[in-house]
């Protein structure tokens, strides 16, 4: 049982060697202004697509051969004047680079009154007249290797995202558990590049397993450093 975590941009992983994480999950941020501590989500749209490819690329780098790669994705934003699929954006870039898609589960993200919209910016019509996501997200699980024979089904699910005075938008807890439960064996190596509180990180050390994150966020960073420290 380990935890390394790094207070800098994921698009260089150069602490983690090639070929040597058993499984990666995600969710990353959307470059629609979305209030974390110090940093500010919010760049021009091709370079947010660039910091996406990066991160992406050194995912495979750092994925063994049997490894995965979870990416909890809202389906679509809408960043400044640009409407981007970013579920098929992300999903297109990491076949490109050579993985296979295993599975994609839909996660409806519910709002506090348990309404799919218009929480996050889109009318009834699903327009968006300012930066927004799309409450349904994509849960998309991709294996490095060509030749898995593990193709499973879809599953439709409904979480609750909650900010917390630590984070505006923390993995769930149930998401973590189904991630777990269904992709984990003991011992495993677990890597989350834009980790905010590392919710899954903390339940990978409860199982015993090794975790490694990044976070360019100094105030989030420091905070869940800590919690981490606590449970390990
Ligand atoms: C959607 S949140 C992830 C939340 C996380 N899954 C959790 O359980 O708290 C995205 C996080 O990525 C961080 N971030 C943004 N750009 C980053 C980058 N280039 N490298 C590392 N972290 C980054 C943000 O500060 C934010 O905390």
């Amino acid at each position: 049982m380990s935890f390394n975590v790094y207070n800098k941009s994921s698009e260089n992983m150069s602490e983690i060697s090639d070929a040597s994480v058993d499984l990666i999950y995600t969710s990353p941020p959307y470059n629609i202004g979305t209030k974390y501590k110090d940093n500010s989500d919010r760049m021009d749209v091709p370079k947010y697509q660039l910091l996406l490819k990066s991160i992406f690329a050194e995912c495979f780098r750092i994925l063994k051969p049997q490894g995965r790669l979870i990416i909890e994705v809202a389906d679509s934003i809408v960043s400044g004047d640009k409407y981007i699929q970013l579920a098929g954006f992300i999903q297109s870039y990491c076949v490109e680079l050579g993985m296979k898609v295993e599975e994609r589960h839909i996660n409806f993200a519910l709002t506090k009154d348990g309404q799919e919209l218009p929480e996050h910016n889109w009318n009834k019509n699903y327009v968006a007249t300012t930066d927004a996501h799309s409450n349904c997200h994509q849960i998309i699980v991709l294996s490095k290797s060509n030749n898995t024979s593990f193709v499973g089904h879809g599953k439709v699910m409904y979480f609750d995202y909650v900010s917390t005075p630590e984070h505006p938008c923390p993995t769930p807890k149930g998401l973590c558990d189904f991630i777990l439960e269904n992709y984990y064996d003991d011992g495993m190596t677990v890597a989350e590049p834009f980790m905010g509180t590392a919710a899954i990180g903390k339940e990978v050390l409860k199982r015993k397993g090794n975790f490694i994150g990044y976070e360019l966020d100094k105030t989030i960073f420091n905070a869940t450093n800590e919690a981490l420290g606590e449970i390990y």
